[in-house]
């Protein structure tokens, strides 16, 4: 047998088609709206751009692996040391990486709620990890439950604070008690992919400094609000005896020369962030006050999509607002079968879809 059952059992990722591909097929004019994945709206900073136009002839050269000038600045940033900062291809490529370095015993154990980003899962079942997973309560975290699950096996604990994707924050005393109860027996992941969103509402709290409370990793990531998702990059905070770990098992060239140079110059554009963050703190009130004109209940969020409820099949209304030319995500594979979560785009954008799903409800 060329390949373990376990590999065989996995199935690939499947990406949606290119939106011009989709135009063809479904045969439509205007433009696509794509509200699918959590994406900036506003799209990546200029100086970001600029940037990455003015190195692009750089490319024939490998980029630095220690990523030494964006490690400096973010350390600068962040108030840590640069030995506490470790840069991914994506925070995708540092969960991947957490897996790799840490749960390495057959009998490791990785303990999540759910539902919850689907990667900590996928992930697990490549590295063919035993996964325990436990129900939201609601849709926040149990926190209790997790405590309770928490054993001698128990090597990684995920908690992804916005969630997504139902867009709860988990409370810092909460993650401290997760902390406290892992005992510096597992690693604790707080997965920040949202913080800058999160950030802005007045009752999330600040969570990097909980890495020095034990193995606790922070991931964050410049996907989101710095717009700079195709660049795949992101980055995790830890005590260095964790950092140094990773970087281990880390292939040494993972972040990219665009992608560090087009970090650096977004580190720089706080006017980029605090817009982001602007157009979206209003995008999510005008869906809010949609969505309560037509009595379609939605989880308050502290991200940049909306879990909502529309008590219909919610893969039939996710097909047909694709043929209305509007991409969004049906929530029914993670059990929520009359929901789906949508990104929060432009004023525009999030106007033509609320017209869209109008003309879907109305016939379904
Ligand atoms: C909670 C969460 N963590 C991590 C990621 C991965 O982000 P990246 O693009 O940095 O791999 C995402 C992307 O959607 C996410 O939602």
């Amino acid at each position: 047998m060329i390949v373990a059952d376990y590999i065989k059992k996995l199935k690939p990722y499947e990406g949606g088609k290119p939106t011009e591909e989709l135009k063809r097929e479904l045969c439509i004019d205007g433009e696509i709206i794509k509200l699918a994945s959590n994406e900036n709206p506003l799209g990546a900073s200029k100086k970001a751009v600029e940037v990455i136009i003015k190195n692009a002839d750089k490319v024939f050269l490998y980029p630095d692996g220690n990523a030494y000038y964006l490690k400096k600045k973010m350390a600068e940033k962040l108030f840590v040391e640069d030995e506490n900062i470790i840069f991914g291809n994506g925070s995708d490529e540092l969960l991947d990486l957490i897996y790799k370095t840490f749960a390495t015993n057959k009998e490791d154990e990785i303990l999540y709620c759910y539902p919850t980003f689907i990667e900590y899962k996928l992930i697990g079942m490549g590295f063919n990890k035993k996964l325990r997973e436990l129900p939201l309560k609601g849709f926040g975290y149990d926190i209790d439950l997790l405590i309770e699950n928490i054993t001698d096996n128990t090597k990684i604990i995920f908690l992804n604070t916005p969630n997504n994707p139902t867009g709860t924050m988990i409370s810092r005393s909460d993650i401290e008690r997760v902390v406290h109860a892992a005992d510096n027996n597992c690693i604790v992941v707080i997965d920040e992919a949202y913080y800058e969103y999160a950030i802005a509402e007045d009752d999330y709290d600040e969570l990097l400094d909980l890495y020095k409370l034990g193995n606790v990793i922070v991931l964050r990531t410049f996907s989101k609000a710095y717009g700079l998702a195709g660049l795949r990059i992101g980055y995790g905070i830890a005590k260095r005896e964790i950092i140094d770990y990773l970087n281990r098992t880390r292939p040494p060239f993972n972040v990219n020369i665009l992608a560090q140079e087009a970090a650096l110059a977004a580190l720089d554009d706080d006017e980029h962030i605090k817009k982001s963050v602007e157009s979206n703190l209003k995008g999510k009130k005008f869906l809010y006050a949609e969505f309560e004109k037509l009595d379609i209940d939605y989880i308050n969020t502290y991200a940049n999509f909306i879990l909502f409820d529309v008590k219909k099949d919610a893969n039939t209304v996710y097909e047909k607002l694709l043929k209305k030319g509007v991409i969004v995500r049906s929530m029914a594979g993670y059990g929520y079968t009359t929901s789906l979560r949508v990104t929060v785009g432009t004023m525009e954008e999030n106007k033509v879809f609320i017209d869209r799903l109008k003309e879907v409800l109305a016939n379904v």
